[in-house]
């Protein structure tokens, strides 16, 4: 690699390099996306959360993370969301994007973040990083006419839009925590607002519950659905299956273990879309610290982590688990205990069962079954692309 690559911070003037080497790697944008694109763009700049690596004054590869929460066991812990990371074709295969990934992480571990996620266009160079799978993205689809019957007439349910949008925030926090949900990203207010202004959204707001659904073709798209009682999850999704006579199918962004599955009279079709995202943790005793438990579990462990890539997480550690609150404290070398790199890590905070990990080559030393009964939680799902 030629030693005039640097890593940098993006600005404004080099928005037109980045969207350059953007269109050899997504496509070519859209002319009426560009200002939008920029507008965005802005922000991850004013936040020190574009970046990119530069030969010269060129820029030849770009990046950029959100400022996520991410539900982790019914508690929401900051994610530092991995986007658009492009090289430049003719620098690509030359260590340029590992470079521009291992200044993200620093970003982000300057930043305070404790944990790193994104959606693999090719899982490679991210496992080279230490980022596993964590969990996936689900798209269930339902005939329309099973969503209509499913009754709930006696909830009322009205039109809402960005003014709800706290309210919309509030109530699937509560349905998170309630539930012990790992995985669904908490967005910045001002998405929330722009994705209930979007016209081509329907939002509706009950008391304990809302809806966001749009047009997918001739289906209709379930973006969301949160619901505080059964009535209430029957009167959301009745309102989307209403539109039975003009759509025959209903798409539906949801967990595995959404109660919809057990509440619809038929499963849904077989053409279930998993599309997987990856998880890093950064600062491995904070990422700890903010994540949930199960309150009636409880673990004592030696573990061995070594992650070169965030020295931060590499010795020895004592995790201590009860109460629902975990501690990862530093503490002395001893004999055989679980030694395991940040993609064991990760896959093992995402709740991974130990096994699977040790038949992977991803943890080594003592055998900690002990641990799959902390870890674990509901499926980790999440309902938006980044
Ligand atoms: C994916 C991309 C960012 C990688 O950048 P790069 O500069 O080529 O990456 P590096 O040279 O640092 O490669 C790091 C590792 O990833 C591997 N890798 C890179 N691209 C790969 C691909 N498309 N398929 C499989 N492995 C790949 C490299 O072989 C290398 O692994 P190795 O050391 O074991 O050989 C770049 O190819 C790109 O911009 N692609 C188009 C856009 C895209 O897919 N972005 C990712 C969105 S999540």
């Amino acid at each position: 690699m030629s030693d005039a690559l640097r890593f940098v911070d993006i600005t404004e003037d080099q928005l037109d390099a980045v969207m350059r080497v953007r269109a050899r790697s997504f496509g070519v944008m859209a002319a009426g996306d560009r200002e939008q694109w920029l507008k965005d763009a802005r922000v991850f700049i004013q936040d020190g959360r574009y970046v990119g690596v530069a030969d010269g004054d060129e820029v030849v590869a770009a990046a950029r993370f959100w400022d996520f929460e991410q539900w982790w066991s019914g508690r929401p812990v900051r994610m530092a969301g991995v986007a658009g990371v492009v090289v430049a074709p003719e620098y690509r295969g030359r260590g340029v994007g590992s470079k521009l990934m291992r200044g993200v992480l620093q970003r982000a571990v300057d930043k305070g973040f404790p944990l790193t996620g994104l959606y693999p266009a090719t899982t490679v160079i991210y496992r080279h990083l230490g980022y596993e799978f964590g969990g996936g993205r689900y798209r269930f689809s339902f005939p329309a006419a099973d969503l209509r019957s499913l009754g709930g007439k006696e909830v009322a349910v009205r039109r809402a839009g960005p003014d709800d949008a706290e309210r919309f925030l509030e109530l699937a926090g509560q349905s998170h925590t309630r539930r012990r949900t790992s995985g669904p990203l908490v967005w910045p207010i001002k998405e929330v607002k722009e994705w209930l202004a979007d016209e081509e959204n329907f939002a509706y707001l009950a008391e304990d519950g809302f809806v966001v659904y749009n047009w997918s073709g001739s289906d209709l798209c379930v973006d969301e659905l949160v619901a505080g009682s059964d009535a209430t999850a029957r009167a959301l999704w009745a309102t989307v299956g209403s539109g039975s006579s003009i759509a025959s199918t209903v798409q539906a962004y949801i967990s595995p273990d959404d109660p919809l599955h057990l509440l619809v009279e038929h499963e849904a079709y077989k053409d279930v879309q998993h599309q997987r995202w990856m998880l890093r943790l950064l600062d491995a005793p904070a990422a700890i610290a903010a994540r949930g438990f199960a309150p009636d579990v409880a673990v004592e462990a030696d573990l061995r982590i070594d992650d070169p890539d965030v020295p931060a997480n590499t010795g020895d550690w004592h995790l201590s688990v009860a109460d629902g609150v975990g501690r990862l404290t530093p503490t002395e070398a001893s004999g055989d205990v679980l030694q395991l790199g940040p993609r064991g890590l990760a896959a093992l905070y995402a709740g991974t069962p130990v096994a699977t990990l040790q038949g992977a080559g991803l943890v080594s030393g003592r055998p900690a079954a002990e641990l799959d009964t902390v870890f674990a939680s509901a499926t980790p799902y999440m309902l938006d692309y980044f």
